[in-house]
């Protein structure tokens, strides 16, 4: 059986150190310390080994595309994907500091949104059957979204909202801000909040975009197999009447693509969406 691995983004100290630290020591596989600063990520691994822990190493700037690409082609190539992703790397500016707020805004945001974002782009399609993601969230995103407009937290909150819709709103947030728009926006005061919001909410998408893709393919493998059967058994009694392969060929494709965009966001998952986050296959986690 293959070696086990997690990745842990940004655990050169604080909480991400300590859950390499917490792995080390109960998961059975390969631990990764991964850090933007090779020489911090390796002063970091040594602690861990003067504890008696024996976590590995790989460079990984959540902020540079590159070295996402980098870390996730050698993931794929040394593990055949990964166990569990754990999405710690944040940034938060001091209170105290005078940054201008809409620097603040595109800063935060540029890591704690959009590069968090990044880092699932490549790496989800890398992460095993059964295994775990896990987005280190806070408990100000919720402090920061009972402040935003009625408006936003409809949208933040509801079951329907796509990754497009919300990186357009993260984007928003971003350019009200920097024109110092942003509360006539319905956002509150708080750039680290809301960039939470938006690692909470793409926990939810992510669960919704992951059953939709799933359904997709479903459909179209089902669409494939009900038009090769069909082909296969077309002959002169088929073709006198409204034949199967009309049907077999234009109904399942028709249903891949109504069932995910139309009915299920709007009808079914609603309804049924608790079930969402505790997929068989894949489980998604935000904490903070
Ligand atoms: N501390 C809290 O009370 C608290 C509460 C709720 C949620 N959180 C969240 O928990 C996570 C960890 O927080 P923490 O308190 O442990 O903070 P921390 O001690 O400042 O550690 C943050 C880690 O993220 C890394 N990082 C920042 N930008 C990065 C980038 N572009 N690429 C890769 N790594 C990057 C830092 O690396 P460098 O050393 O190179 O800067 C550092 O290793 C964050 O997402 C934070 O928002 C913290």
């Amino acid at each position: 059986m293959s070696t086990k691995v997690a990745v842990v983004t940004g655990s050169n100290k604080g909480i991400g150190l300590a859950v390499v630290r917490a792995l080390c020591k109960q998961f059975n596989g390969d631990v990764y310390v991964t850090s933007r600063d090779v020489g911090r990520g390796e002063e970091a691994v040594k602690t861990l080994n003067s504890e008696g822990l024996k976590p590995k190493f790989h460079q990984l700037d959540i902020n540079d595309l590159n070295s996402i690409k980098n870390a996730a082609a050698y993931f794929k190539g040394k593990y055949g994907g990964v166990d569990i992703l754990i999405n710690n790397a944040g940034i938060a500016f001091k209170a105290s500091d005078t940054t201008p707020f809409g620097v603040q805004a595109e800063v935060t945001l540029r890591t704690n949104f959009f590069a968090t974002r990044d880092v699932l782009t490549h790496f989800l399609p890398l992460v095993k059957a059964g295994g775990h993601v896990v987005n280190v969230s806070s408990m100000l995103s919720a402090s920061g979204l009972k402040q935003c407009s009625p408006e936003l937290q409809q949208r933040f909150r509801s079951e329907d909202i796509t990754e497009d819709e919300l990186v357009a709103l993260m984007q928003r947030f971003v350019d009200e801000a920097k024109k110092g728009e942003h509360k006539q926006g319905g956002w509150p005061d708080m750039s680290y909040a809301v960039s939470k919001i938006g690692v909470t909410v793409r926990l939810n998408t992510l669960s919704l975009d992951f059953y939709l893709t799933r359904l997709q393919n479903m459909l179209k493998k089902m669409s494939t197999v009900v038009s090769t059967v069909a082909s296969q058994q077309e002959g002169p009694e088929f073709n006198s009447t409204f034949s199967l392969s009309v049907w077999s060929l234009h109904v399942p494709p028709v249903l891949a693509w109504v069932l995910p965009r139309w009915v299920l966001p709007r009808w079914v998952l609603p309804r049924y969406s608790g079930f969402l986050p505790q997929s068989k296959d894949m489980h998604f986690v935000g904490i903070g």
